[in-house]
């Protein structure tokens, strides 16, 4: 019987998320000046470097700056592939990040049978990216995700806790569109997609900038079911 997490949708159209990639290609290096403490995010990375075996690989997705976590991945010896919508970010990230790879591609490249084929992952990061997506792809998204995992593969996930779906928001002199859930319900969404929950954690954050609310942030540490 087939697993309802391996279906996926391939008929699904490329979406346009033209305002977003602009969105980021403006922002750059202000994104990380805005958040500058990441404790969950590295405390997240620092789990994965320590439960992954020599020689794995692992994914960066939406790695804006490649900072800090492809950085810290791949200088913990992890072989690092980082995909961002943004060239600007990708940009920035290769400069930071010389021993990584990095592709300006949409999550939605990396579908089953999408144009972007990366192999598959001893581990997956995805850092507040998927909550630029509308809620309707996010389910999607971590099934894609489950999919560029190798069984028992590590997925680390961080959104912002709020009931929004495809919300505009200022952020940092642009306008970007973001999603979220309420704390159980994003467990449910992240288990529904093939994903055993091995620990939570939340920080509150208040970011250094005038038009960021402050903002409680999950931390998910997930595995992928066999
Ligand atoms: C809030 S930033 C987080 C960056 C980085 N993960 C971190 O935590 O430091 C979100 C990143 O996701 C990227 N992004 C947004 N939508 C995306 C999509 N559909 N596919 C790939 N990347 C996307 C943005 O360009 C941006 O660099």
């Amino acid at each position: 019987m087939s697993n309802p997490a391996d279906e996926l949708d391939h008929g699904t159209p490329r979406p346009d998320r033209t305002g977003q990639a602009e969105a980021f290609d403006a922002i750059g290096e202000r994104y990380d000046e805005a958040f500058p403490h990441k404790e969950g995010q590295v405390a997240a990375a620092e789990w994965l470097v320590g439960s992954l075996p020599a020689g794995s690989r692992a994914l960066d997705l939406g790695c804006g700056t490649g900072l800090p976590t492809a950085g810290q991945l791949a200088a913990a010896g992890v072989e690092v592939v980082g995909v961002d919508l943004s060239d600007g970010m990708v940009k920035l990230a290769r400069a930071h990040v010389p021993g990584g790879v990095f592709h300006q591609a949409d999550i939605a490249d990396l579908r089953p049978g999408g144009p972007l084929d990366l192999g598959r992952f001893d581990a997956v990061t995805a850092f507040f990216s998927l909550l630029m997506l509308p809620r309707d792809e996010i389910p999607l998204a971590l099934r894609t995700v489950r999919h560029l995992l190798v069984p028992q593969g590590l997925f680390a996930l961080s959104m912002v806790e709020a009931d929004v779906d495809d919300f505009e928001i200022p952020f940092l002199g642009n306008s970007i569109r973001v999603s979220g859930y309420l704390r159980d319900e994003l467990r449910e969404v992240v288990e529904a997609a093939g994903f055993e929950i091995l620990e939570e954690s939340s920080y509150s954050y208040a970011p250094a900038a005038a038009d960021i609310q402050p903002e409680v942030q999950i931390f998910l540490r997930c595995r992928r079911h066999a």
